[in-house]
């Protein structure tokens, strides 16, 4: 009898997805092991592939510990936790799932931007605590405008350039920070990050996490950005200080801000929870069912596609 492919199940995923991986293969969850770390030094050489996720990653000591890994396949398009360097070095193929929560997570983004300007939420928890109805209650505050404003985007990416466009619809004057302007765009390229916070009545951060990008913005950023101007994060929350955010939200140096991310997942600054001005999510920026099948889907098929003929469909970018 042919030996069945050994796979390892990092962390939960769509049941739907761990059902199709379990008909196909040997699936074991490492998370469910007592001792994940004692598992994997008694067991992990007995393992042919490894399905993770952005939010769980794998690191150089994982794999070591499963000297016949060959493929790794992860739910999501950030590639901040996975170690790429430590799979390059052992020839372990990468795979993730680009392309496919691009208009998901732009769609979640100008959510979090109307939501903020707007004061959706806020008004939300107007009409529901019966202050709209109270007599003599004050009159829900004015909000400001989105369309037509000037929107800062940091990360131009797929995702970013997906957001521009959604912004293009709210005729806002669009302009973005990378290190290196974008080929083929139309936006105007800010080489300062600082400057484009200054200028912008709204910063978008969707730029890529890990160390290049860690506290990219920055205290000067947020006075830069002003009292007048709102930040939305769908990136990581490692690429905004996040204390200098909390003071900055707290000191009123700038007027909002809607985070779908976060430093330290799933601690929010307790400090956030106060103000009508921050709209905050639990990470939920490609959460739809149509977007995670896609994804669960991608998953499958990367690591499917090199068992079959050695190629992903979407190979990690390695180091
Ligand atoms: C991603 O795909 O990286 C999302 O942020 C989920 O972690």
């Amino acid at each position: 009898m042919t030996r069945r492919t050994r796979i390892l199940q990092a962390g939960r995923l769509l049941p739907s997805l761990e059902q199709r991986l379990a008909a196909a293969f040997d699936t074991v969850l490492l998370a469910e092991q007592p001792d994940p770390q004692a598992f994997l030094a008694e067991h992990g050489e007995g393992f042919d592939g490894l399905i993770t996720s952005a939010g769980v990653g794998f690191t150089a000591d994982m794999l070591e510990r499963m000297p016949n890994l060959r493929a790794i396949s992860s739910f999501g398009v950030g590639l901040d936790r996975l170690d790429l360097a430590a799979a390059r070095d052992r020839g372990i193929a990468v795979g993730y799932t680009p392309d496919v929560l691009n208009d998901c997570v732009a769609d979640l983004a100008i959510a979090l931007l109307l939501d903020v300007a707007r004061r959706v939420s806020e008004a939300d928890r107007f009409v529901r605590r019966g202050d709209w109805v109270t007599p003599g209650a004050k009159s829900f505050p004015l909000a400001r405008k989105v369309s037509g404003a000037k929107l800062g985007i940091v990360g131009l990416g797929r995702i970013g350039q997906t957001i521009a466009r959604r912004a293009a619809g709210f005729d806002m004057d669009i302009r973005y920070h990378t290190r290196r302007p974008v080929d083929g765009v139309a936006w105007k390229h800010e080489p300062s990050l600082v400057e484009l916070a200054r200028w912008c009545d709204y910063l978008v951060v969707i730029t890529a996490g890990g160390a290049a990008t860690r506290h990219l913005i920055d205290a000067a950023v947020l006075d830069a950005l002003g009292p007048h101007g709102f930040i939305v994060n769908v990136a990581r929350g490692s690429v905004i200080d996040e204390a200098a955010l909390v003071r900055a939200l707290v000191e009123k140096r700038i007027a909002g801000a809607g985070l779908d991310v976060f430093d330290n997942e799933p601690e929010v600054p307790r400090e956030l929870f106060a103000l009508d001005n921050v709209v905050l999510l639990p990470h939920i920026a490609s959460g739809t069912e149509e977007t995670r099948r896609a994804m669960a889907d991608r998953v499958f098929d990367n690591l499917q596609g090199f068992l079959r003929d050695g190629r992903m469909v979407s190979p990690a970018p390695l180091p």
